[in-house]
């Protein structure tokens, strides 16, 4: 284990082991989008628990239309940066790192405090159903689709946002690529139809990417660390595959780092999925084939497997999710050879908010 909880430097973060909470949103802010002192707490759990660093949960980047959650944290106006700097002061007070996931829902759209249409790349809706944790809506709204003012409101919000992540304190920012939300939508043909110079083939489905991490980094300047999550699946189509397959995802890793990208976060239902169109590799270990980029790794990483996926991708971070929701203290337990639980989804029901795994912790206290 010697070798995961060593310090590593991670771009300009001195991270004090491999270890990152992967971001997991709670809906547990103030219904304006304020971060508050269960939130501090909440964040606070995992830094003592271990994580060297911590990622936050998604969080909206301009009061139009990129909110997707009721009680979602912001990072728009001086209130929400306050919010925040209290939680990184309690992180870093704790010893561990902390970078912000900064978010638009794009189509995946719950819930909007400033808007009740919801945008995307074209007029289509996610597949399946809304995520009943996150909300009651039963069905997607039809977005629709951005026109290039929409587009450029959408990258100036990203821009001022991390701006504010630096103003917090924040060691870094996380831009959210993944998942099914706006940026994996554009990347995506089953969501972006667009006819235009943000659709159609890989080069303009990367454009708005591109654009956001060039923006991102224009913002904090070179020595703020900047990264962005990438995913093939997203939250309601989990085997959804590039069609251009492993050398289009190796382009998208590419094209990030020459905008400005200092790390990509992968993330699939396994580290080592193998799920490629075109291909036989992960997605981990495709971007671990690109120079000048570092990664943190997602994926089913638990106390079985961390050990083997850090000898096999030297250098990175491991993100751990389920694992660390349920044993917040996942880092020191491994330490101490104690006990590692499993998840019980109860916890996350009927919503998944901070208080609802307290009401759980309490009533399966031992
Ligand atoms: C309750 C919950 C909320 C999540 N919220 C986010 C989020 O805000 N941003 C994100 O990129 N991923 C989010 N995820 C996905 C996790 O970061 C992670 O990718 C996923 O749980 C798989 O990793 P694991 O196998 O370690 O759990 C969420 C997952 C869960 C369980």
């Amino acid at each position: 284990m010697s070798d995961l909880m060593q310090p590593i430097k991670f771009k300009s973060i001195e991270v004090p082991n491999r270890f990152a909470l992967a971001p997991m949103t709670r809906t547990s802010a103030e219904s304006d989008g304020t971060p508050n002192a269960l939130m501090a707490d909440h964040y606070e759990g995992y830094a003592k628990g271990g994580f060297g660093l911590v990622i936050t949960e998604g969080t909206y980047t301009d009061d139009k239309a990129s909110q997707g959650y009721a009680n979602q944290p912001g990072i728009i106006n001086k209130v929400q940066v306050d919010g925040w700097k209290a939680i990184v002061d309690r992180v870093h007070a704790a010893g561990s790192k902390i970078i912000v996931q900064l978010m638009h829902a794009g189509a995946q759209f719950q819930a909007n405090r400033f808007t009740e249409q919801p945008q995307g790349p074209s007029e289509v809706t996610p597949k399946g159903a809304p995520l009943g944790f996150y909300g009651n809506q039963t069905e997607w709204q039809t977005p629709n689709a951005m026109t290039e003012a929409d587009i450029q409101a959408a990258v100036d919000g990203f821009a001022k946002s991390a701006a504010n992540a630096k103003a917090a304190g924040f060691d870094g920012i996380e831009i959210h690529g993944a998942n099914g939300y706006l940026l994996n939508q554009f990347l995506s043909t089953y969501f972006n139809c667009r006819e235009d110079e943000y659709g159609g083939p890989l080069e303009n489905r990367l454009r708005l990417v591109v654009e956001v991490v060039r923006a991102v980094r224009e913002a904090v300047g070179e020595n703020f660390t900047v990264g962005i999550r990438l995913s093939q699946g997203t939250v309601t189509d989990p085997d959804y595959q590039l069609p251009e397959g492993e050398s289009g995802f190796r382009k998208i890793v590419e094209a990030v780092r020459d905008a400005g990208a200092d790390f990509v976060h992968t993330t699939d239902g396994d580290v080592n999925r193998k799920h490629f169109i075109k291909g036989d590799q992960s997605l981990a270990s495709v971007a671990s084939s690109v120079t000048g980029i570092e990664l943190i790794l997602n994926g089913n990483i638990d106390e079985t497997n961390c050990q083997d996926v850090a000898n096999q991708f030297p250098g990175t971070l491991l993100a751990v999710g389920k694992k660390a929701l349920a044993n917040p203290d996942f880092v020191q337990r491994l330490k101490d050879g104690k006990e590692i639980a499993d998840i019980d989804f109860a916890m996350l029901q009927p919503k998944a908010t901070i208080t609802n795994e307290l009401a759980w912790r309490k009533q399966n206290a031992a």
